[in-house]
C-alpha cells in the first residue's frame, strides 16, 4: 500500500490540492477548482474516467432490484482499480472509512468516492414523511428538519442526500407522494428551496451539509394510473407548468444534483432524454452540478423497448446527459469500448466527470477525504436531544385538522374515562415512515407512549384489529389482515364504557412509499368495519389517521365528530399527536393534496381547467361531471381547521388595472374570532380568466403563515409581479398575456374572498 501512496500523492501536488488558500471571491474558487479539475482529467484513463461516472450500492442495504448474488468481490477490485466514482448505501463512519480508503489509497489516482443515501426524512432521528412536513407550510421548519438530517448523515459518513423528491403528482394512488410535497407546483417550489437550502446550507464544504438531488427529473409523479414505475402521457403546458417548475426553483436554488426517473415521456425514457437533461437542464437553465440515473434506469431501457442492448442503452444514456450510472453496470461495462470504437465522443465523458469532479471539490473531498468519518462526532451527532426537539416540533406542524364537530377536541385534561382503540396507536415502527432505513426499529414514541403522559384521565387501550402481519421491511410487501376480527369485540367493550374513543388508523407506514401503489384509497383491511363497530356503541370518536397519502375516508366525514391527520410523523409521533388531541398545541397544518370522496375521481386536484361545459343549468347530463358523486373533493387542497376561527376581509388591491410588468400589492385582513391564540396559512391564488393556453381555475401564487391572538385583527400584504403572472407555453417560454384576472385569498383553496383587475 505504502508503494501506492508514493505514487499518489505527487500527482495531488502537481494539480495543487494541498492548495489551503482561501479566497472571498466566489468565482476565484469556481476558477480554481476548475482548474484542478481540468488538470485531473489530463490525467486520466478512459476507464478511469468511466469510473467515475460508475456508482455502486454497498454491501449491506438494498434500495432496489437486488444486485447479482456474489458481486462484491467485483465490486472492491473495480474500488482498488479506480472504476468506481460513488457507492450508495454504504453507511456509518466505520464502513464508509473502510471504503474511502481503498479509493484513496490504493488507486492509482486517489480520486476520493461520494457517498450517496436516501435521507428523506430523517437519518436515524426521523422527521415526518415529506408529504406530512408539507402540511405545515413552514418553510423555516422544513428547512431545519432537513439541516439536522444532514448533520447525522454527515456524522454518519454519508456526504450526498438522494433528496428532496421534488415530483409534483395529483394521484393518491401512487405510493411516493408520501415523499413529496404535493399537488402543486407553488408551494412545491418553495418546499424544493427550503429542503435544498437545509441539507446544502450556505456552504458545501461544511462538515455538516450533505449536497442534495432534486429526483425525479421528470414527470415521475404523472404514472398512468398511479401504478408504480408506469408510462407518463403528459401534455408540454403541463410538463413546463406543473413538473418542471420545482426542478427549476432547485436548480436556482444552488442544488447540484439531480436524479432522473423510471419513466418515459412521449415514448422516451426519461434516462435517455435529451430534450429534458441536455436542452432544458444543462442547457436552458445552466445546471453546472451532475445528473444520476435511477437505480438500474439506464440498463431498463431496455426493457422499456428504447435501446436493444446495453451498449446501446449506455450511449443513449451519456450522450442524453445521465453524467452517473447507478446499479446499471451499463457505463463501466460499455462505454470505455463504446469511445475507443469511435461511437461516443471522450468529450461527453470530459464533461460527465468534470460536473462529478465539481461537486467532489465543493464538499472538500479532496483536502479531506475522511472529513465525514469522525466517531467522536458520529456520537455526539446521532440521536441528539436537540433533534428531538426539533422533529417534534416539525411534527406537531405537520398536523392537519379535518374536522372537529362540536369542539370534541381538545379532549379534557382530567376526569376523562378514554378507550384508545386501533393496532398503530401502539406501533412504533410504523411511525417512522417509509424511508427509515438508517433508524433502529421500533424507535418512533407511539401515540399509546404519547397519551400516557397525559396522566389525569383513565387510559384503557385494545388493538381491536392488526394492520399488518408479520415483520414487515423497506423491500418486502406488507401483508395486510383482510379477515381476523377477533379482537373487535374487547375494543367495543372497551368502547362502550368510555366518555371519549380515539381510535388511531390508517396505513402501516410501508403501505406508501416507492413500490406501494394502491388501486383502494380506503382503510386497509378490517379497518373500516372495526371503525363502524366501534361507532355503533359510541358515536364519540376522535379519529387519528396515519397514512402516507390522501385516504378516501367519505363515511368517517359524515359519521365521526373529529379527525386528525396525523401521517406518519416520525421518531416523536406520540408526543406530537397527544399534545394536539389535548389542546397543549393548536393545530395549523393545511392539506397539500387534495383529499378525494372516492378513488374513482383520482387524479383530483384544486387548480383544474375549466373544461368547455363546467355546469349544466337546466340540469341536463351534457356537463363535465360524474352521475354517481360529486366533482368536489372531499378536503380540498389548502384545507386544515384550528381550535380557533379566523374571518377573511377587506381584500384590496393598489389599483384595478396594471400595465404589464407593474407589481400589484394585495392586502387582507384577517381577525381571529375564536377564543385561542392560533396560526393561519394565509393563502393567495390567481385566475388569469383567458389565455393562450388555457390557464387553471385558481393557481397558488403567494402564502404566508401568521401568528394571530384571540380577537386580534393582522393585514397580511402580497405582492403579484412578472414572476407569477405569467405561464410557460408550449414552446417552453415564459410569457404574461395582458387581460382580466381574479385574485382569491384564504384559509383553503375553496373557501377564498376574490377581487378582479386587468392587465394591459
Ligand atoms: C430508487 C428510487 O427511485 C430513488 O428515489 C432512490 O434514491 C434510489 N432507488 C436509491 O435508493
Amino acid at each position: 500500500m505504502k508503494k501506492i501512496v508514493l505514487l499518489v500523492v505527487p500527482i495531488l501536488l502537481l494539480i495543487g490540492f494541498n492548495d489551503t488558500k482561501q479566497t472571498s471571491m466566489k468565482e476565484n474558487k469556481n476558477q480554481t477548482i476548475k482548474q484542478k479539475i481540468d488538470s485531473l482529467i489530463k490525467l486520466m484513463t478512459i476507464e478511469e474516467k468511466v469510473g467515475q461516472m460508475n456508482q455502486y450500492n454497498g454491501f449491506w442495504d438494498v434500495t432496489g432490484p437486488a444486485p447479482k448474488e456474489g458481486n462484491a468481490e467485483k465490486k472492491y477490485e473495480h474500488l482498488r482499480k479506480g472504476w468506481v466514482g460513488s457507492m450508495l448505501n454504504v453507511r456509518g463512519v466505520k464502513n464508509v472509512l473502510a471504503v474511502q480508503k481503498i479509493a484513496v489509497e490504493e488507486t492509482r489516482l486517489g480520486i476520493p468516492l461520494i457517498f450517496g443515501f436516501d435521507v428523506i426524512h430523517g437519518y436515524k432521528t426521523l422527521s415526518p414523511i415529506p408529504l406530512a412536513e408539507a402540511a405545515s407550510w413552514d418553510l423555516e421548519a422544513i428547512k431545519k428538519s432537513a439541516s439536522i438530517a444532514a448533520a447525522e448523515a454527515s456524522a454518519s459518513g454519508i456526504n450526498w442526500t438522494f433528496g428532496p423528491m421534488v415530483d409534483i403528482s395529483r394521484d393518491a394512488r401512487w405510493g411516493r407522494v408520501m415523499e413529496g410535497a404535493g399537488e402543486d407546483p407553488f408551494l412545491g417550489s418553495k418546499i424544493a428551496e427550503a429542503r435544498i437550502t437545509g441539507f446544502q446550507g450556505n456552504d458545501l464544504s461544511q462538515v455538516n451539509t450533505i449536497a442534495a438531488c432534486a429526483k425525479h427529473f421528470a414527470g415521475y409523479g404523472f404514472s398512468e394510473s398511479g401504478r408504480e414505475y408506469n408510462t407518463v402521457d403528459i401534455g408540454m403546458s403541463t410538463l413546463h407548468n406543473i413538473v418542471l417548475p420545482p426542478f427549476k426553483a432547485a436548480v436556482d436554488s444552488g442544488v447540484r444534483t439531480l436524479m432522473n426517473s423510471f419513466n418515459e415521456i412521449n415514448g422516451v425514457p426519461v434516462t435517455g432524454s435529451s430534450y429534458l437533461q441536455r436542452d432544458i437542464l444543462k442547457g436552458k437553465w445552466n445546471f453546472d452540478g451532475f445528473v444520476i440515473s435511477d437505480w438500474a434506469s439506464i440498463g431498463e431501457m431496455i426493457s422499456w423497448g428504447h435501446a436493444k442492448d446495453k451498449r446501446e442503452a449506455a450511449k443513449i444514456a451519456v450522450t442524453a446527459g445521465s453524467d452517473m450510472d447507478m446499479e446499471s453496470n451499463t457505463y463501466i461495462e460499455e462505454l470505455a469500448q463504446l469511445v475507443k470504437d469511435g461511437f461516443i465522443d471522450e468529450k461527453l465523458l470530459d464533461d460527465a466527470v468534470s460536473r462529478i469532479l465539481r461537486v467532489k471539490f465543493e464538499l472538500g473531498l479532496f483536502e479531506d477525504p475522511y472529513k465525514y468519518c469522525v466517531e467522536t462526532r458520529e456520537k455526539e451527532t446521532i440521536g441528539n436531544p436537540k433533534h428531538h426537539e426539533a422533529v417534534l416540533d416539525m411534527a406537531k406542524k405537520s398536523i392537519v385538522l379535518l374536522k372537529n364537530e362540536n369542539n370534541l377536541l381538545p379532549l379534557k385534561k382530567e376526569g376523562q374515562n378514554i378507550a384508545l382503540i386501533g393496532a398503530l396507536a401502539a406501533d412504533k415502527n410504523s411511525p417512522l415512515g417509509s424511508w427509515c432505513i438508517a433508524s433502529d426499529d421500533n424507535t418512533a414514541v407511539s401515540v399509546l407512549e404519547g397519551m400516557q403522559a397525559y396522566e389525569n384521565n383513565s387510559l384503557v387501550y385494545n388493538k381491536g384489529t392488526d394492520v399488518s402481519l408479520g415483520k414487515t421491511t423497506f423491500v418486502k410487501e406488507v401483508k395486510i389482515n383482510t379477515s381476523d376480527k377477533s379482537e373487535f369485540n374487547d375494543a367495543i367493550q372497551a368502547a362502550k364504557k368510555a366518555d371519549v374513543v380515539v381510535m388511531v388508523l390508517g396505513e402501516h407506514g410501508f403501505q406508501s412509499g416507492e413500490g406501494r401503489s394502491r388501486t383502494n384509497l380506503q382503510l386497509p383491511g378490517v379497518q373500516q368495519e372495526l371503525l363502524e363497530a366501534i361507532h355503533e356503541v359510541n358515536p364519540n370518536i376522535v379519529l387519528v389517521l396515519n397514512n402516507g397519502r390522501p385516504l378516501a375516508i367519505t363515511w368517517a366525514d359524515e359519521h365521526i365528530p373529529a379527525i386528525v391527520e396525523a401521517w406518519q410523523l416520525g421518531t416523536q409521533t406520540g408526543h406530537a399527536v397527544a399534545q394536539v388531541l389535548y389542546g397543549d398545541y393548536n393545530p395549523s397544518g393545511k392539506l397539500p393534496m387534495t383529499f378525494p370522496r372516492n378513488v374513482g375521481q383520482v387524479p383530483i386536484y384544486y387548480n383544474y381547467k375549466n373544461t368547455g361545459r363546467p355546469v349544466d343549468k337546466d340540469n341536463n347530463v351534457f356537463w363535465s361531471h360524474y352521475i354517481d358523486v360529486n366533482n368536489t373533493p372531499l378536503y380540498p387542497f389548502g384545507y386544515g381547521l384550528s381550535y380557533t376561527r379566523f374571518e377573511y376581509s377587506s381584500l384590496k388591491l393598489n389599483g384595478s388595472s396594471f400595465s404589464l410588468g407593474e407589481e400589484i400589492s394585495v392586502s387582507v385582513d384577517i381577525k381571529n374570532i375564536g377564543k385561542r391564540d392560533g396560526k393561519e396559512v394565509v393563502q393567495l391564488y390567481i385566475r388569469d380568466l383567458f389565455g393562450s393556453i388555457t390557464r387553471p381555475v385558481k393557481e397558488l401564487k403567494g402564502f404566508e403563515l401568521v401568528n394571530i391572538k384571540a380577537g386580534e385583527t393582522k393585514t397580511i400584504q402580497f405582492t403579484l409581479n412578472k414572476e407569477t403572472l405569467g405561464f410557460y407555453n408550449n414552446e417552453s417560454e415564459y410569457v404574461i398575456e395582458p387581460g382580466d384576472f381574479k385574485v382569491f385569498v384564504g384559509g383553503s383553496s375553496a373557501e377564498t374572498v376574490e377581487a378582479d383587475f386587468e392587465l394591459k
